[in-house]
């Protein structure tokens, strides 16, 4: 079949990626969309059961670090774009096992690169009509300040994401220039990623763009992350890690929005820049968690309050980032995307996912993260 783009999506079987590779492969039936995923223990294909018998989709489990492999299907395929998602993705595990996270994200991210310069390079058009799009995180950025414990009004313009909880909780924000400064290795690694991206770019004229995104949260995130592994927790019955005084500030955004906004910026966005998404909906944790309680209580049928006593104080994460606060105003002003999602809606959509699907809950939480996250919470 011959299609308008042949496009690579990275790490397609993971949380945010399972949720643009569905997005694009219903929106774009005249694209071919390739989903080179690893299935490491954060890929599944069940994420993509609904769509993985459609004529534009095709799953190849290969290593983004294997650049033999990744050099030939970019051949096989005439791919013309890559929007890059697969990576190693929690702070928790990249403390304990740094090297992993340097291999993926630093190597694979390079491999990636390297394979796509050296084919484009090759057709006579070279690099014409052609894109490499490396998603990335807010984390790059460091920390900011807790300079308002109670939160103030902030002082951008409200979106469709704004709420009740509208609040900031310091007065600084990331913004596209604020210099990287990492501190857990996961972020570490991300940061060096994203460098060799924008190297590529200005090195070699690669057409590269580097998006920095907020904390997601919605359906199939892997229950290793505080959203779900909460929701989780709170129906089994389970305690409720609550790290350090979870006072820790994130902007939160639901994941079907960044892939829209991937969508917009994939399409829409300029070759060597960079733009910031992010919901502008800062939270502590600790409130977080409370509306996570109140809201699987409710849906469960449990008196008011019954599973606050879950909530169990332990220690901190090693160099816990105190708040991200990211300023997406950038991508509003020039490609006109917002969030469109109140949080409480969101939070509310996304509950109900995990109460509905059990058993894709049940399936991967058996085995190996029964054995990791014991491992992980029982010296706590
Ligand atoms: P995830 O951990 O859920 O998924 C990662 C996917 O990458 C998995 O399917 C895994 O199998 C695959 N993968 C890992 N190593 C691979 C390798 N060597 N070769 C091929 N595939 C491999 O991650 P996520 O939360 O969906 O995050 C996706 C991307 O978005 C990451 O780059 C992450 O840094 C970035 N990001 C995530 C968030 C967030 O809140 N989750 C926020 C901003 C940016
Ligand atoms: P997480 O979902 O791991 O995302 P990130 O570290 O990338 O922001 O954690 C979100 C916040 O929740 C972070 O401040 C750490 C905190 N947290 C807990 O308090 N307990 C937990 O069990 C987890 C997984 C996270």
């Amino acid at each position: 079949m011959n299609f308008k783009r042949n496009i690579i999506i990275t790490g397609g079987a993971g949380f945010i990626g399972s949720h643009v590779v569905r997005l694009f492969v219903r929106k774009y039936p005249e694209y071919h969309i390739i989903n080179l995923d690893l299935l490491t223990y954060a890929g599944n294909l069940a994420n993509l059961k609904d769509i993985e018998n459609e004529p534009n989709y095709t799953f190849v489990k290969a290593d983004i670090c294997d650049f033999d492999t990744v050099y030939a299907l970019m051949q096989e395929h005439k791919v013309d774009g890559i929007i890059h998602l697969a990576a190693e993705s929690h702070v928790d595990r990249s403390i304990k096992d740094p090297f992993t996270f340097a291999r993926t994200n630093v190597m694979g991210t390079l491999s990636l690169l390297q394979a796509a310069k050296l084919y484009w390079e090759s057709l006579p058009e070279k690099f014409e009509g052609k894109r490499f799009y490396h998603i990335s995180t807010d984390e790059v950025y460091g920390a900011l300040e807790l300079t308002h414990p109670e939160g103030i009004e902030p002082p951008f313009t409200t979106t469709a994401s704004s709420s009740e909880h509208h609040l900031a909780y310091g007065k600084d924000f990331f913004y596209e220039d604020t210099p990287y400064n990492p501190h857990s290795p996961y972020s570490a690694a991300k940061a060096s990623s994203d460098h060799f991206v924008r190297a590529f770019h200005d090195t070699y004229g690669m057409p590269t763009i580097v998006t920095n995104c907020s904390n997601n949260y919605g359906p199939y995130q892997f229950p290793e992350k505080l959203i779900p592994l909460f929701i989780n927790n709170i129906r089994h019955r389970k305690p409720l890690p609550v790290y350090g005084k979870g006072e820790n500030v994130r902007d939160w955004l639901y994941v079907e929005d960044h892939a829209r906004a991937i969508d917009l910026i994939f399409h829409k966005g300029e070759v060597a820049e960079t733009y910031n998404i992010g919901g502008f909906n800062e939270w502590k944790n600790i409130d977080i968690i409370k509306v996570l309680i109140a809201t699987v209580d409710r849906l469960l049928g449990n008196e008011e309050g019954a599973s606050l006593d879950l909530i169990t104080y332990v220690t901190d994460r090693a160099g816990h980032d105190m708040r991200y606060a990211i300023d997406s105003s950038k991508l509003q002003r020039e490609l006109g995307w917002e969030p469109s999602l109140q949080f409480e809606e969101g939070i509310e959509k996304t509950v109900r996912w995990y109460l509905d699907n059990e058993e894709w809950l049940e399936n991967i939480t058996s085995g190996d993260y029964e054995r990791y996250y014991e491992e992980m919470y029982s010296k706590r």
